[in-house]
């Protein structure tokens, strides 16, 4: 079968491999009729995200039809369409029985505290296979599988195996409360879903940061007020909008590529910092193989973060679902002690919100296809990935099709 496999920092390709097979009792095999690219593999390929194995096939975002279960699989039935999330979990264990999925004990075959176990990720995370394939093996298949309705569509369900549950999830951390004003930093398609579920959480207003303009007019569309970082100081322009008070939750949605500004009045402040932020890259990726324009990594690593603590209001809450590798050190943590800040973070326990938001799709109350951009063959996958890394104009999320499954369609 066709999949894209990491081969080392920099370089992904499109390989012929096996194809999975079942290897536990709760195993099932996903025949995928949808995956998606997400910027935690982009930390990945840019070096910040250490730690992948070479032969590991990327993607965490799937959508499918059950091809095969295995006998403990006793709640599905094969030709059943299924959305996949993200993160593994085994549904039994202390922890997903608390709704924390994404500290699942027994996931994780690295360990307890290895870290949150998902699909295509770097050895601490189990190194298991991704979903950018045209079958993927699902461990866990009977807690992690969720069914889809008929009126769900595929472009529809597959922002709901990872990135409209992480927005969620991120504004749920936040702890919005109806009226509540909320920055949002990073207008990704993870940020666009912080900001879809604000709204559906009754902020009383949403500020949305970004340089990119298209990402920043999609924000607006959902009713944020925007400001772009590369024309005005975010924190400054955010206390200017506030009279004075900043914001009362503040969540980063950017993660450990974060860049400073290039122009106006925030690049100034970033020149007096630049040694630190290099001292930072140094730290967490002392490997990077930027080519021909892709896989740069973010110059100030740490940037979003101090944003969103100086935008706080005495009091405020930050919710951090950008990712940061396990080595990033760096944090204002004075700011952010001195003003009571309130701090909730960590990876999306997916499977929590997934069968709430599938049902909120299907009942209409919400399009998450509105932030689909691009719909891409799996063949393709290698310029959509270059597209999607540069942040070119126009590309917000790209959906990728696998062959077989599209063959099957026709
Ligand atoms: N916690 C989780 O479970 C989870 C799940 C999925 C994704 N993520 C993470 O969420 C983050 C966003 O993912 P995405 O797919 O939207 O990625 P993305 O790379 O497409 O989006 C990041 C956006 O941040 C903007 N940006 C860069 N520096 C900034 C700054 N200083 N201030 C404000 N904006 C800035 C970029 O222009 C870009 O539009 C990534 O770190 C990803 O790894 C976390
Ligand atoms: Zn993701
Ligand atoms: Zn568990």
């Amino acid at each position: 079968m066709k999949a894209v496999v990491f081969r080392g920092i920099g370089d992904i390709r499109l390989e012929n491999v096996r194809e999975p097979k079942i290897k536990e009792s709760n195993d099932a095999i996903v025949r995928l009729t949808a995956s998606a690219i997400c910027g935690t593999d982009l930390h990945m390929i840019r070096g910040t995200l250490p730690g992948m194995k070479p032969g590991t096939i990327l993607g965490h975002e799937g959508v499918g039809i059950v091809e095969e279960v295995g006998k403990n699989v006793r709640n599905l039935t094969v030709g059943e369409r299924v959305v996949i999330p993200s993160t593994i979990a085994c549904g039994n264990c202390s922890y997903c029985r608390a709704g924390y999925y994404a500290q699942c004990d027994n996931a994780n075959p690295m360990g307890k505290l290895a870290g949150t176990a998902f699909f295509g990720g770097p050895i601490e995370s189990g190194a298991f296979d991704g979903l950018q394939a045209e079958y993927a093996r699902v461990p866990f298949a009977n807690v992690g599988l969720v069914k889809l309705p008929d009126q769900v569509s595929d472009d529809q369900a597959i922002l709901m195996s990872d990135i409209f549950p992480t927005g969620y999830f991120g504004a749920d951390l936040a702890e919005i409360k109806p009226g509540d004003t909320v920055a949002v930093f990073g207008c990704g398609p993870v940020g666009q879903f912080v900001i879809a579920s604000a709204i559906l959480m009754d902020a009383g207003r949403v500020i949305a940061i970004d340089r990119v303009h298209s990402r920043l007019e999609m924000a607006r569309g959902q009713g944020a007020e925007v400001i772009n970082f590369d024309e005005e100081h975010p924190v400054l322009a955010i206390r200017e909008m506030t009279d004075g008070i900043g914001v009362d939750r503040a969540v980063d949605a950017v993660g450990v590529d974060a860049d400073h500004a290039e122009r106006g009045p925030a690049a100034k402040t970033a020149k007096a910092s630049k040694k630190e932020y290099e001292q930072e890259l140094r730290e967490i990726a002392p490997k990077t193989n930027p080519h021909n324009g892709n896989w740069r990594p973010g110059r100030a690593p740490s940037q979003a973060l101090e944003w969103a603590v100086e935008s706080l209001a005495k009091a405020g809450t930050l919710s951090i679902i950008g990712v940061y590798p396990m080595k990033a050190k760096w944090f204002p943590i004075g700011l952010a002690m001195n003003r009571n800040i309130t701090m909730r973070m960590g990876n999306c326990n997916h499977r929590k919100y997934v069968p709430k938001l599938v049902e909120m799709v299907r009942s209409g109350a919400v399009n998450p296809a509105s932030i689909l951009t691009q719909v891409q063959p799996l063949t393709s996958v290698i310029e959509a990935y270059k597209a999607f890394d540069a942040r070119q104009e126009g590309w917000v999320k790209v959906e990728l099709r696998p062959t077989v499954a599209s063959v099957a369609a026709a």
